[in-house]
């Protein structure tokens, strides 16, 4: 493979004075993301620990194997809802190898509203078993929840993806042969006691875990039985009475030891191939990215150049270089592992868009997993281009990301708008893992356009009555929208609703797409299957 030629003059005043804009940026968001880890109150920090317990990434940080890295998912969930009194909505999520396995880890905060489920812990719960579903990863469950928010009841009990849904996941889970383990260090009340109860081995940390179906204070209320929450649901009852659960711990750091011993227990399952070679670091310096990444939307960039700063030696066998110039596709690898990629250089053009279709095939074909880097307008509209027959085309890309029988990444690093969002494998195109970096933006379409579009509508609908629209109401209605679009366009906002797995530095987006592909060979990558492709 070529290394990249990067045009970049990293000491022109343009270079620097973008990557200063940037930095500031980052601090933001590093400052956010620090208050968010921190948790929820000093004091309800303090009593938890006074009880003996380690703090939620703590207790993870002990689970995963040393020296390895734990991908955090979607840690800003939530943010800016419920007065923030749900920091990363009560829930921590993510990746982390045990015992050599890529393993999904989903431990309740119980420091925040003692680990109650909202809404957006519902998603992020559900995201992760979704997460360990696609990639056939083992589940392990470190409880510690009083169940529903109960406040929030309308919002999380009944329907579909709501809370009874959990445990429907560990039951398909579990008949995929993928194993589900639960660690009981804290309540495991009503819906909650099935978690543990639905896994295939359970531990319970002896006077601090307990399971019930009702805890005592409705036990009291439906029946007078007057009991404490030990005797009627704890480890001691669940190992040596009920059977609920199987190992009883001394402490948090026991029950993680065993957790630990049973990994080697684990069916040891064949692999997806792929051609891994030595790692090389880019040749490009991946801080040049800050320099880079667009702030202002309106300013092109090259995504060879943010290609050449994440990719092995910042090596790219670029596939059809000459043709199509607005989408970049080619070869390269992430940390030894082969990727196939797909960059946005501009708006997608009919032959833009069947470049791309043609590059999924291939990729498909050799079972190499693609990556998609978002920097998208839209589709390129107008009377030429419709003739053209741009829907159909781009029809034909939407269709070969939607059928791609490998796993697909996607990292925005710029503007996600409209369809270009769904054909650059967006959320609702299942990549197996979706971030976005603190600079990008997504809507269905820029501010500008839309107040544009709205303020059209409006005009023509006051024209049919024979009236003008005012160019002070105009300016009124356009400030209104540009505002509104500049708030819900914004990562921050993206990534609190769960619309992405998290936002990510720019300088991890290597080590999170490597740990994200090795997760992803634990599946065996279906053959080719596509439907029919518009002609
Ligand atoms: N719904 C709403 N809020 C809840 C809650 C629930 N199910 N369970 C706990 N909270 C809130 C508390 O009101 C408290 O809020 P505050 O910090 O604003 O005062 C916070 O969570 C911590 O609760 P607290 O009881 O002080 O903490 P704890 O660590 O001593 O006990 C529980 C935690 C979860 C064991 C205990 O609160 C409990 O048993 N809750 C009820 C569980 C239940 O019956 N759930 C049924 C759901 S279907």
């Amino acid at each position: 493979m070529f290394r990249i030629e990067s045009k970049i003059d990293t000491q022109s005043e343009s270079f620097i004075s973008q990557k200063e804009q940037y930095i500031k940026l980052l601090k933001e968001y590093k400052e956010i993301l620090k208050k968010v880890r921190n948790g929820s109150s000093e004091k309800a920090i303090e009593k938890h620990k006074a009880r003996g317990k380690l703090l939620a990434r703590d207790r993870i940080n002990l689970l995963v194997d040393p020296n390895t890295s734990f991908i955090e998912l979607s840690t800003l969930a939530a943010y800016g809802h419920y007065d923030n009194q749900f920091p990363s909505a009560g829930i921590i999520t993510g990746i982390g190898v045990v015992h050599g396995k890529e393993t999904l880890i989903i431990a309740n905060d119980a420091t925040v509203k003692g680990g109650t489920y909202v809404k957006e812990t519902i998603k992020k719960h559900l995201r992760a078993q979704e997460v360990a579903m696609e990639n056939h990863l083992p589940c392990v469950y470190m409880v510690d929840s009083g169940g529903v928010f109960l406040p929030e009841q309308a919002n999380v009990f009944p329907d579909r993806f709501d809370f009874g849904r959990f445990f429907y996941n560990q039951a398909r889970l579990s008949a995929e042969g993928i194993p589900q383990i639960s660690i009981v260090m804290g309540s495991c009340t009503a819906g909650g006691a099935y978690v543990p109860a639905m896994s295939d081995e359970t531990i319970i940390v002896r006077n601090q875990g307990t399971i019930f179906i009702g805890g005592p204070p409705l036990v009291k209320a439906a029946t007078g039985e007057e009991i404490s929450a030990e005797e009627l649901g704890g480890a001691d009852v669940h190992t040596s009475i009920s059977g609920v659960a199987d190992h009883m711990a001394d402490n948090d750091r026991h029950a993680i030891q065993i957790c630990r011993n049973i990994f080697e227990t684990l069916e040891l399952k064949e692999k997806q191939t792929l051609d891994i070679i030595e790692p090389e670091e880019p040749f490009y310096n991946p801080e040049e990215l800050y320099g880079i990444a667009p702030i202002d939307l309106k300013k092109p960039v090259d995504s060879r150049e943010i290609i050449a700063r994440i990719v092995d030696g910042s090596k790219f066998q670029e596939f059809k270089s000459r043709y199509a110039p607005t989408l970049v596709t080619g070869f390269a690898r992430i940390m030894g592992m082969p990727i196939g990629i797909l960059a946005n250089n501009g708006v997608f053009f009919s032959e833009s868009s069947l470049k791309g279709a043609h590059f999924i095939e291939l990729c498909v074909h050799r079972k190499i997993p693609i990556l998609f880097l978002q920097n998208i307008t839209g589709f390129i509209v107008g009377r030429e281009y419709e003739r053209k027959g741009i829907a159909r085309d781009g029809a034909k890309l939407v269709h070969a990301v939607a059928n791609a029988t490998v796993p697909k990444f996607t990292v925005v690093f710029g503007g996600s708008f409209g369809a270009g969002n769904y054909a650059m494998a967006g959320r609702a195109y299942d990549p197996r893992l979706l971030f976005m970096w603190p600079n990008a933006k997504i809507s269905v379409m820029g501010g500008e356009q839309a107040a544009n579009v709205l303020i059209t509508v409006k005009s023509d609908q006051l024209e049919a009555r024979g009236q003008k629209l005012d160019p002070e109401m105009a300016d009124k209605m356009k400030k209104e929208i540009l505002d509104k679009y500049e708030v819900e366009g914004s990562a921050y906002y993206s990534t609190a609703r769960l619309w992405d797995d998290g936002i990510i530095d720019p300088l991890d987006t290597r080590k999170v797409l490597a740990m994200g592909i090795a997760a992803s060979l634990n599946k065996k990558f279906p053959d080719p299957k596509f439907g029919v492709f518009r002609m």
